[in-house]
């Protein structure tokens, strides 16, 4: 809920479109939603991005729970280890301009999302 909450304020902020405000909360709430569900809970960073005349905003979803061993699987419509519809992390990408998991058994988990205006 926080999440939301933080990013709605951020995306509103930064002059993106209704459209764009719902695509970064309904990520960010996904995101969010994996690292208390399977990361054991993390921390979200935000980061505004300028290139030349472009705005962007970076998101970085970390936890230090027990990673993802097959990230291609895990962002297969449908994968669910948790009994969920397996829609969070694949809905997410597809949201998103920019998307990039690093994670491995036992060392956690780092998501990082790139939205441009
Ligand atoms: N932060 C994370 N740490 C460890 N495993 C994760 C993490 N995020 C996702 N996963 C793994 O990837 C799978 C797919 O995640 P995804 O969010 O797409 O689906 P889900 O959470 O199972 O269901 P939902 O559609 O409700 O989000 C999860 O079931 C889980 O196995
Ligand atoms: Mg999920």
């Amino acid at each position: 809920m926080r999440a939301r909450q933080a990013v709605r304020a951020w995306a509103v902020e930064l002059g993106f479109s209704l459209v764009d405000q719902t695509k970064l909360v309904t990520a960010a709430s996904e995101l969010a939603r994996n690292t208390v569900v399977y990361g054991g809970g993390g921390a979200m960073g935000m980061e505004v991005l300028e290139d030349g005349a472009r705005t962007g905003f970076r998101l970085v979803f970390t936890d230090t729970g027990p990673g993802i061993p097959d990230i291609p699987r895990a962002l297969t419509d449908g994968y669910t280890t948790g009994g969920g519809l397996g829609l969070g992390l694949s809905g997410a990408k597809r949201l998103v301009n920019e998307f990039a998991i690093q994670s491995a058994p036992g060392e956690g988990t780092r998501i990082t999302v790139v939205k441009w205006k």
